[in-house]
Order: C-alpha cells, then structure tokens, then sequence
C-alpha cells in the first residue's frame, strides 16, 4: 500500500527516532522511496543528546538528504520543515515552472516506524486551521490530503513501516525506548542490558540521579536502585522489577538526562 502511496507523492518524510536513529529506520526505506526527495526528521529531540543529534543531522546530510531536528510534541522545529520541502523539491518546483505548471502542491507523505510519533507530528506540522482536501479526481480513490498552504499537501494516513526486528540489538534498544510491548520484554532483563549501555555512554547520570555507585554487575547496580528507590516485596527481599520499571520510566522520559544511543560512525548508508 506504501508504495502505491509512494507514487502519488513528490517528497517522502520520514521520521526517526533521534534517540536511536539507525534502529528506528527502516531499512527498506530507501528502495520505497528511490527517486522522491527526502526529509530525514530527528523526531523526539528534546529527549535526545543535543550533540548527537547534530552529529546525526550532519550524517544524513551527508548522504543528500535533508535533516531536521524537531519535537513533534511542543512544536520546536516545525516551522523550519516549509524552508526544508522547498529545497527539497526544487528540482520537481524547476521543471513544473519550465512546463509551465504553476501553483501545483508539492505532495508529501510521512513514513515510520510505530510510536516514532508519526500522529502527533503531524497533528503539530498540519495544525488546527488546515482542512482536508477530500477525495480528488484522478486521486486513488479513499486517499485524504491535507492542504497544509498553497505549496504543501499531506497524505492525512502516514505511511507505517517496521523496523528490523530480526536483529537482536535492534530489538533491544526498540524495547529501551517503550517501542515494544513491555508485557514481552522480561523487565530485570531489560534494564540490565540498558545500565550496560549507559554505563558505557552516560555513567555519571544513574549514579547521579539515584545517589549509587557502578557495582560489578549489572544486577548489583540494579539492587543498589530497589535499595535507593526503596523497592521491596515481603520480608525485605528487593522488588527488581518496580526498580526496573522505574529505570526505564525515568529512561524514556528524559528524567535520566537527554541521552542518544547510537553514534552515526559506521552506520549503513541510508539509500
Ligand atoms: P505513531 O503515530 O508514529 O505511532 O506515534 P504517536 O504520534 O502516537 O506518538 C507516540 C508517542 O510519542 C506519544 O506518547 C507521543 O506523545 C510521543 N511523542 C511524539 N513526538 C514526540 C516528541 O517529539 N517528543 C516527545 N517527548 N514525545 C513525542 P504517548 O505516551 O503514547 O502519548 P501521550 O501521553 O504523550 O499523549
């Protein structure tokens, strides 16, 4: 259905998660989408390192792309994207003008991973003013565009693509960011290999935000929040799965800090 909808457009948004910019693609993206211009979204920014999502940015730039950071939820950022569409698709806009084709919409599609926050962007970048276009002529029929100015119209369904879940790190760090049922994912588990890797990229944050000091396990670091956090069951046994729990709550809200899990050095080309 995608790549019938691909079709129809001129530019494809693809939105990613800036927290884990590599594992929130999806890797055939760039064969659905050969031949449109692109604008990569480093959604969910404000939860992510401000230095990396530069990093970020400049990685994708790099491969001709156009890159924004934004945060769908407060808005920041999304008054830049017209700016971005237009020198996207200034070729398309050049050869409409040449042909004599004047006021033609770009036509745009926003494509993702589910809960990368493909809605709620486009709630923010549409707004409460637009309207939808309806069905139109010559249009498949059933599709909805949204006329968001005299240069932009969106497909109103964005497009849902899945991420790699066959690679196990990618499932991982999908489960990290609560883009997984938490009800398949062992807790304990989880919030061991996730102090792994922000004992390796963030250590001073858990430490500082729960008064503990990095144990030699994973597990003792994990008692040594239950302890701080007060998390017991009966008898004074430690309750690890509310400590848990309660990682990677503060985790996925940003309570740890603005963190980024994966670095753009030798991450496969995006086309
Ligand atoms: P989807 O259509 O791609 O599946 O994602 P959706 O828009 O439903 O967003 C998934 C979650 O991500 C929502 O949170 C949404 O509020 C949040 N979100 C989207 N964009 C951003 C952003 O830029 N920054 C932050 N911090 N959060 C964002 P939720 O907990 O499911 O809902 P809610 O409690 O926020 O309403």
């Amino acid at each position: 259905m995608m790549q019938e909808n691909i079709k129809l457009t001129d530019l494809v948004i693809e939105l990613v998660d800036a927290r884990i910019p590599a594992s929130s693609r999806n890797p055939d993206i760039g064969e659905l989408a050969r031949n449109k211009a692109r604008i990569v979204l480093l959604n969910k920014a404000d939860l992510a390192d401000p230095v990396c999502n530069r990093e970020w940015m400049a990685f994708f730039e790099e491969q001709g792309a156009y890159a924004l950071e934004v945060n769908s939820k407060s808005g920041a950022g999304i008054r830049a994207i017209d700016g971005l569409v237009r020198e996207a698709c200034k070729e398309k806009l050049e050869r409409d003008r040449k042909r004599g084709i004047v006021n033609r919409p770009v036509r745009a599609m926003v494509a993702g991973i589910p809960n990368v926050g493909k809605s709620t962007f486009i709630n923010s970048f549409a707004g409460k003013a637009c309207a939808k276009t309806g069905n139109k002529p010559g249009v498949t029929k059933g599709k909805q565009w949204i006329r968001l100015n005299r240069n932009l119209e969106l497909l109103d369904t964005p497009g849902i693509l899945w991420p790699k879940f066959e690679d196990q790190e990618v499932g991982m760090r999908l489960a990290f960011i609560g883009s997984m049922n938490d009800e398949i994912v062992i807790m304990e588990e989880l919030a061991c290999d996730l102090l792994r890797q922000l004992r390796m990229l963030y250590p001073d944050a858990v430490c500082e935000r729960y008064g503990i000091e990095w144990q030699d396990s994973e597990t003792a670091v994990l008692e040594a929040i239950a302890r701080s956090r007060g998390c017991f069951l009966k008898g004074e046994r430690l309750d690890l799965k509310k400590a848990a729990d309660i990682l990677t709550d503060d985790f996925r809200s940003g309570r740890l800090g603005r963190m980024t899990l994966e670095r753009p050095q030798g991450q496969e080309n995006i086309q």
